[in-house]
């Protein structure tokens, strides 16, 4: 046992073996993850917890196309793969940019999910107004403001300017903004002195662009896919060219190690989740998106196995920053166990979202989710010799987020 744990601890903390005594004996000045650390740790027969993961990015296609992805389904996957939290996108069909289309999404919810979530709203030509008022039963505001999957697109300035001038301040802003376009989210952040967060950097000038906007105390906060950090344009051919198609489309080598390179300038690790089934995909017309609830954790553990990042890390990015970012309530009794040492296969056949494929597949990774407890309850885990979990939250256990003060 001793010599496992040894190896964990060389394993999960580069340069660990300087560390060994920090677990036990704290300094007394100890950052806020180094603590989270030294509390959350417990070894047991090599088995690691870690607390309920959020993904602040993720599209479940209920209401409008259940057939690629519905609450029950999307969420089983999100538990799946270690998170108990989802911040849904409003690019739905009908898209949900006013109090009836979010009592349609909610009610969809409330009866299925399998996790805790809450719902953006999504900025539309004629709805700041409206938006503003059903803001405290909102994630945050989605503001499209470059062309992607779905209806949600704004264009004009002048509608970017009413969203920032009504959105409460106190409530998030998440954009889809991309190269100029993103620097032009981040002039009205600075403009209005308001946050905002941009979702899926990809690119190296996008992420330089972050760091220098935080330098001069702009308030811009973001996430990157575990798709740019993990894969790029070198991988198109063996994906397919309708199975590659994701917006922010894959980036070239350069992109992706900038983003490696630029990891203090990354708050969130966010999916980006977007299923759509093989059937779409290898369509004539595909639909951009990847899904990546049961893929992100594993990758990211696989990347800490191998050195590239600190559990701290992945830590920061999974729960303490998202929550902090979007003001998230507690999730009492919660967390995920993991055996960081167990190496295994994604194969989409194991997975849980109903799109049913995986740009991953085949690929070998270490670090599995064993177990999720949420709010006390055990709602996910992983049987002797298999790799497909068992589900046992049952559907509208899930709780929206903002009905918790
Ligand atoms: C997303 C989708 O399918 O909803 N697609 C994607 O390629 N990322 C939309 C989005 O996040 O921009
Ligand atoms: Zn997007
Ligand atoms: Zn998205």
């Amino acid at each position: 046992m001793l010599v496992r744990e040894l190896m964990f601890l060389q394993l999960f903390r580069p340069g660990a073996a300087a560390c060994v005594g920090d677990l036990f004996l704290p300094p007394p000045k100890i950052e806020p993850s180094r603590l989270y650390f030294f509390i959350w740790n417990i070894f047991d027969k090599g088995k690691m917890k870690l607390p309920g993961l959020i993904d602040p990015h993720v599209h479940l296609r209920e209401p409008g196309a259940a057939h690629k992805e519905d609450w029950d389904t999307g969420t089983a996957a999100a538990l799946a793969g270690g998170f108990t939290a989802v911040l849904t996108m409003p690019n739905t069909n009908p898209p949900i940019i006013n109090a009836q289309s979010l009592a349609i999404a909610e009610q969809a919810a409330s009866s299925k999910a399998r996790c805790d979530y809450a719902h953006y709203l999504g900025a539309g030509p004629h709805n700041s107004h409206e938006l503003a008022e059903l803001a405290p039963r909102a994630a945050g505001l989605k503001m499209y403001l470059d062309n992607t999957y779905g209806p949600l697109r704004l264009d004009d300035m002048s509608l970017w300017m009413e969203h920032f001038a009504r959105w409460p301040r106190g409530m998030p802003i998440v954009a889809h903004a991309e190269s100029r376009t993103m620097a032009g989210g981040i002039l009205l952040s600075a403009l209005f002195d308001r946050p905002v967060h941009i979702a899926h950097v990809s690119l190296r000038e996008e992420i330089l662009l972050i760091r220098l906007a935080k330098e001069k105390g702009i308030k811009v906060t973001c996430e990157v896919a575990p798709h740019h950090l993990f894969l790029s344009t070198d991988d198109l051919p063996a994906l397919g060219a309708g199975r590659g198609e994701v917006r922010p489309r894959l980036a070239s080598p350069v992109d992706r190690e900038a983003l490696w390179a630029n990891l203090e300038v990354i708050d969130c690790f966010a999916t980006d989740h977007a299923p759509h089934t093989l059937e779409e995909k290898d369509s004539f017309n595909p639909p951009p998106g990847f899904p990546g609830l049961e893929t992100a954790l594993p990758l990211l553990l696989t990347a800490v196995s191998g050195g590239r990042l600190s559990l701290d890390d992945l830590v920061a990015r999974m729960h303490i920053n998202p929550r902090r970012i979007f003001s998230l309530p507690e999730q009492p009794e919660t967390w995920v166990e993991v055996d960081p040492l167990a190496e295994w296969e994604i194969r989409a056949e194991n997975m849980h979202t109903r799109c049913a494929w995986t740009p991953f597949d085949g690929w070998k990774v270490r670090g599995q989710v064993q177990r999720v407890v949420l709010r006390g309850r055990e709602v996910y885990r992983l049987g002797e010799n298999t790799d497909r979990g068992e589900i046992r939250a049952s559907p509208g256990s899930g709780r929206n987020l903002r009905d918790i003060s």
